[in-house]
């Protein structure tokens, strides 16, 4: 059964190729994405380490001059996706993009690709390495600020979390009242039941807005705008990728680095800081306006593993919710508390589960001496695959897959994680 799924996940990947760089799925996402990219390109690797090559390298063809690299890359225009480029108005006119960035995964894929290729990919792999060191000193430049140390996102489409509930709070003072009419064009490729809600869309645009306004002034959007939450994921998986890029600089022989990003890795860890709720017992996001937690319990508090962040003390204390939430639903890991009165098992990122983020969980759980949940994560992951197939995302509670169908980065955590034996 295995070989026919391994078959299906290439398709995917092939079918979304759209040469040199893939679409999440068709329709509902019609452009290149930051993450899903480097995620897909673990699993090119696969069975072609030089198209994995490719997808990392078309992402980057897109980064800005300041060093961010951005969220979508809208190589050609298509009326099926809303915001599109002449609502962003933002990157080259030769190659449009959004004006926000994603979570920076690539150094830490990039390192394991390095590891696992042939002499030709690795070169094309080292040839990356100024351009991911920009993107993570644009991060430092913009976006973790002094005393809070942890990572900013301006827009919660940055964080890769669209709609989780620790939005909530921040986006309240959102002012979506001259935001200019428009049509979602998402609607018309998934149920309603499984997206964001028309507030959260308007508070979407209103920062889309907001930020054009601000001709992507990422100093201004960072110190001013309406929206400046210190997230939680970005944050650990930022960390997670600056160790990463020391350990790739070492084998590269990229000397010269070490004390920038041993740095960069002593600010976030006391980012983490910032970002641990002694009152709810996790690591969470927080309102750098209002200096508020989100206080939730999420699946990206657990990226601590995989950023190597938390005390023992921490440790026991998230192990808790591990087994409180664990008790509580089928399939591991929800991305939002099901104990919480804000959790949806369909609705997008409050409460279904996501192959990627399961990934660097169960890599962080295993190195962190919790093999047992390691290895819960990714029978719970293959059998979400092998029953239902290639979703968006899938119900902690039964199985059943939500959102887009034939997602390249689900087709691409099989090959590279799952599908093995
Ligand atoms: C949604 C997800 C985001 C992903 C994008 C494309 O916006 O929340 O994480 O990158 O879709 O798949």
């Amino acid at each position: 059964m295995d070989k026919n799924i391994d078959n299906s996940a290439r398709e995917i990947l092939r079918t979304n190729d759209k040469g040199g760089f893939t679409v999440p799925t068709g329709g509902l996402y019609p452009y290149q994405w930051n993450w899903d990219s480097v995620f897909v390109a673990l699993g090119f690797a696969t069975f072609d380490e030089l198209r994995a090559c490719a997808e990392i390298e078309t992402l980057f063809e897109a980064q800005w001059e300041d060093g961010m690299v951005p969220h979508i890359i809208f190589r050609r225009d298509d009326p099926d996706y809303f915001p599109g480029p002449r609502v962003w108005q933002a990157g080259d006119a030769a190659l449009p993009t959004s004006g926000i960035t994603q979570p920076p995964v690539a150094a830490s894929v990039i390192n394991d690709l390095w590891e696992q290729s042939g002499s030709e990919a690795k070169g094309r792999l080292e040839a990356l390495f100024p351009k991911v060191l920009e993107w993570h000193r644009w991060f430092h430049r913009y976006r973790v600020p002094a005393g809070i140390d942890a990572v900013i996102i301006t827009h919660p489409w940055e964080s890769g979390r669209d709609n989780s509930p620790e939005w909530d709070a921040p986006s309240a003072s959102i002012d979506v009242s001259s935001v200019e009419p428009y049509e979602r064009r998402d609607l018309q490729h998934a149920d309603a039941g499984m997206r964001p809600t028309k507030l959260d869309y308007d508070r979407y645009i209103a920062l889309v807005e907001y930020g054009r306004k601000a001709r992507w002034d990422h100093e201004k959007i960072a110190t001013e705008g309406p929206f400046r939450v210190a997230d939680v994921s970005m944050t650990m998986i930022l960390l997670r990728a600056t160790r990463d890029l020391i350990s790739f600089a070492e084998k590269i022989g990229e000397s010269g680095v070490q004390d920038e990003l041993e740095g960069y890795v002593q600010q976030l860890e006391r980012g983490a800081s910032y970002l641990w709720d002694e009152n709810a017992g996790t690591f969470c996001s927080r309102d750098t306006i209002t200096g508020e937690h989100s206080g939730s319990v999420t699946n990206a508090s657990f990226l601590c593993f995989y950023a190597g962040v938390a005390t023992v003390e921490q440790q026991e204390r998230l192990a808790a919710h591990w087994d409180r939430i664990s008790a509580k639903v089928r399939y591991m890991m929800p991305s939002h508390d099901p104990d919480d009165s804000t959790f949806d098992a369909k609705r997008y990122w409050r409460g279904p589960i996501w192959q990627v983020v399961n990934y660097m969980l169960a890599k962080g759980f295993a190195e962190c001496g919790y093999p047992a949940w390691a290895e819960r994560i990714r029978d719970d992951s293959r059998e979400l695959i092998a029953e239902h197939g290639f979703n968006e995302a899938f119900c902690p509670v039964t199985g059943e897959g939500s959102g887009g169908r034939d997602f390249s980065w689900t087709a691409a955590m099989w090959l590279a994680w799952l599908g093995e034996d």
